[in-house]
């Protein structure tokens, strides 16, 4: 039996998702795929970058059996056999990478996903190397487009700890890498491409941010509006997390138990609803 999977979203965003990797991947490298579903990606992604050595992974087994059945039909020496990863179960049986690649993971699972994701990019990334996510964000707070903001309405009803992210708050949490480029994508979806630190500038930054805060005063920074993103960040993950909670809280009893007897008491059912879905382009 086959059990290829195939979305119609994969086929729509895997050539403008290439030609940005095209763009801000080195040359060659082992590139790790976090919540790879179908493999559609893994498997075009490869073709298209032959020396990158790609490692699909999922937590269920239906895509990681579709990500084998798509590898077969397409047989690449650089494609992986793909691993068994759930972000929260640290650590993950990999080794170092040059990039980490996660295409609608993070608002699709809920918030600890995100931070876990962001824990093991810490651990895996190498320093230069880069963390590249794909999918809708708000920005300032904003959602980018009515159209995610419905969507965000929708993912939110279906289960309260989903939601479109805060970019802020991404980039607060992916500790060790700084934002480097992003770029708007069709159906408002957006490719985020951080960079991991080495040591020494980590520990040059941090010489410089004390320094500062000693000469001009953490109130005066603030007056002159010349606060670290960092803190601004600071500012969209205390808002985001809040509102996470306040959604948690109305999580009845009644919904965890429906929940329970969907999924065999597993945990919640991951689908992939997505804003290049909802668009219909
Ligand atoms: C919305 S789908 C996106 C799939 C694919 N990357 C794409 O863009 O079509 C989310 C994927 O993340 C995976 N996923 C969800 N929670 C996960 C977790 N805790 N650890 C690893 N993968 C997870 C799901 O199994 C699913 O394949």
């Amino acid at each position: 039996m086959d059990q290829k999977l195939e979305h119609d979203w994969c086929e729509r965003n895997k050539r403008p998702i290439l030609e940005i990797l095209q763009q801000v991947l080195p040359s060659r490298g082992r590139l790790l795929e976090i919540g790879s579903g179908s493999g559609q990606h893994a498997t075009f992604f490869a073709e298209h970058l032959p020396e990158w050595t790609w490692l699909p992974s999922d937590v269920e087994e239906k895509n990681l059996a579709s990500v084998r059945a798509w590898a077969a039909e397409k047989q690449l020496p650089n494609l992986l056999e793909p691993v068994s990863i759930d972000v929260l179960d640290a650590p993950w049986n990999v080794g170092p990478v040059d990039a980490l690649f996660s295409s609608n993971l993070i608002h699709i699972a809920p918030w600890s996903c995100c931070l876990d994701l962001m824990a093991g990019a810490h651990r895996h990334v190498e320093a230069g190397g880069l963390l590249i996510l794909y999918g809708p964000f708000r920005i300032a707070g904003e959602h980018t487009a009515d159209s995610n903001a419905a969507f965000d309405k929708k993912i939110r009803e279906r289960d309260a700890r989903f939601g479109v992210r805060d970019l802020e708050a991404v980039c607060e949490a992916a500790e060790g890498f700084e934002l480097l480029e992003r770029f708007e994508m069709p159906a408002n979806n957006q490719v985020v491409v951080l960079r991991r630190l080495g040591a020494f500038t980590l520990f040059c930054r941090w010489v410089a941010r004390r320094c500062t805060v000693a000469v001009l005063g953490d109130s005066r920074l603030q007056k002159l509006n010349l606060r670290f993103p960092s803190m601004e960040a600071k500012n969209g993950q205390r808002a985001s997390q809040e509102r996470e909670n306040q959604q948690n809280e109305t999580l009845n009893q009644r919904e965890k138990e429906e929940e329970s007897r969907q999924t065999g008491g597993k945990g919640v059912e991951l689908a992939c609803p997505h804003p290049d879905f909802l668009d219909g382009n």
